[in-house]
């Protein structure tokens, strides 16, 4: 029999619409994710002025820093969970960023109001809240222009649950029991590197797959 290399995915509820679990992730200290990943965007962007789509804002504080290391660029910002839009609305207010943010409540996988017209797609932590990402990967296919940049941040589904209970431990200390239940259960949702290069080439999107850090993978490049 073959040996079996990785946990059971275990998909989590989709969109974070309780106003506690929205409240305690805003709170959260996510400081170098959210810096490392708006860095690893503007790096890829190339030019100094854009477009670009951002997908699961959350409480947009990821296209908040973009926007303030170039000031060139405009972002679309998406969710679907009104609280957390909520969230993300007051932040881009106390930033002075209204203009440069427009905020959109939508379905990731489902973006009819929106036509091709991103010079670049980006996401962090919501590939792994998808039941199915097949429809998400194709919206970020027909939105984004010719040559547009593409960047998907997320976690990736440790070995064993042990594994998945020390990162937990690892990467929580210190935060509110909520915070590590919510680490702990979207690295079980969480997909493989193996896993999103199958679904990059069911969507027929050529993109390079890493494991970035202990926890983390990113899909990039150009489309
Ligand atoms: C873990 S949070 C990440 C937020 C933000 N990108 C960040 O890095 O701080 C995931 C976000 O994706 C949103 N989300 C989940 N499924 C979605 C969908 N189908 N369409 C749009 N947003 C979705 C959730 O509501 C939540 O705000």
């Amino acid at each position: 029999m073959a040996k079996k290399t990785c946990i059971e995915r275990i998909p989590e509820p989709e969109v974070m619409d309780d106003s506690e679990e929205a409240g305690v992730y805003d709170a959260a200290d996510f400081n170098r994710v959210n810096r490392s990943c708006a860095r690893r965007v503007c790096k890829l962007l190339g030019t100094d002025r854009g477009h670009a789509l951002d997908l699961g804002t959350g409480p947009a504080e990821i296209p908040i820093r973009i926007c303030t290391l170039e000031p060139g660029w405009k972002i679309t910002a998406v969710d679907a969970s009104p609280s957390m839009l909520r969230l993300a609305r007051r932040r881009v207010k106390e930033a002075g960023l209204e203009k440069r943010i427009r905020l959109l409540r939508a379905d990731a996988k489902k973006l009819r109001q929106l036509r091709r017209s991103f010079s670049a797609v980006f996401s962090n932590s919501l590939l792994h809240h998808l039941h199915d990402p097949a429809p998400f990967w194709k919206e970020i296919k027909r939105l984004g222009l010719p040559g547009a940049s593409v960047m998907i941040q997320d976690l990736r589904r440790p070995a064993s649950k042990a594994k998945a209970r020390k990162l937990t431990r690892l990467h929580t200390a210190g935060a509110p029991p909520l915070l590590k239940q919510l680490f702990y259960q979207s690295l079980l949702a969480a997909f493989t590197p193996a896993e999103v290069r199958a679904q990059l080439c069911a969507a027929g999107l050529d993109l390079k797959v890493r494991a970035t850090t202990d926890r983390h993978l990113v899909a990039s490049g150009r489309l």
